[in-house]
């Protein structure tokens, strides 16, 4: 049986790398992205070791502007279809608004906000031609929540990637194509150490980690 591809944002680490380790497991194939070639590198050899899956690994940086046409590109010259596109890299940057550079505010937005659209952009045409498809947004139970001083870009940016699922969702049902926003709450990652609240989040009961599913399902 040919096997179903599935593309992972964010697949170096925390969240990501969880998706792609649940998806080996059920034999789906793997298209890996994220900056660090030697975390990636290792979970792709690890992964395919221990389920015989097919697997790439793409050191690209999604803050540059080429990137999603280029991962795009790549699946398009390997005859890669994807039918899961799991849109997960992400992090929180500390200080205010007036404390953080254009640059690195920027960055963030083509990292979390314009690459998440773009490539929704570049995958969902073929599954909608092909009856068939999921799209995961990983989101944060941050964009449900009531603005808050300082992180202003966080939770705003969260916010609109859960309204933009619910609106592609609406556009893709019938067309059996599932499009869901992942709203996870406090979860044991890397983020912590990326965003600089390891010191509160080692606060938090080690048991306490739970995840608000939403899933736009047809109704
Ligand atoms: N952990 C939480 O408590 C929590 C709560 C709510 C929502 N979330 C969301 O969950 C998602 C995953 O976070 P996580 O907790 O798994 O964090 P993590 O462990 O820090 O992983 C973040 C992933 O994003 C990748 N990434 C960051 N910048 C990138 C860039 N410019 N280009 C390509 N890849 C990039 C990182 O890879 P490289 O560094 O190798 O590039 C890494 O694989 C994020 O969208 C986050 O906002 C997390």
């Amino acid at each position: 049986m040919k096997k179903k591809w599935a593309l992972i944002t964010g697949a170096s680490a925390g969240i990501g790398a969880e998706f792609a380790s649940q998806l080996a497991a059920k034999g789906w194939s793997l298209v890996l992205i994220a900056r660090r070639t030697d975390k990636l590198s290792e979970i792709k050899r690890m992964l395919i070791k221990k389920h015989q899956i097919n697997c790439h690994a793409l050191s690209i940086d999604l803050s540059k502007v080429k990137a999603n046409q280029e991962i795009f590109n790549f699946c398009q010259e390997n005859d890669i279809h994807i039918s899961m596109l799991v849109n997960n890299a992400g992090y929180g940057i500390p200080g205010d608004i007036e404390a953080t550079d254009w640059k690195t505010l920027q960055d963030m937005i083509q990292v979390m906000l314009s690459s998440l659209v773009e490539l929704c952009h570049l995958f969902y045409p073929f599954m909608k031609r092909c009856h068939e498809g999921q799209i995961i947004n990983v989101a944060s139970i941050a964009g449900l929540m009531p603005a808050k001083a300082a992180r202003t870009l966080y939770g705003s940016i969260k916010s609109f990637v859960i309204n933009f699922t619910q609106s592609l969702h609406l556009e893709a049902r019938d067309f059996n194509v599932h499009i869901t926003a992942l709203c996870p709450g406090f979860t044991y990652t890397e983020f912590h150490d990326v965003n600089g609240t390891r010191n509160l989040v080692k606060k938090v009961p080690k048991n306490y980690g739970w995840m608000l599913l939403m899933w736009f399902h047809k109704d």
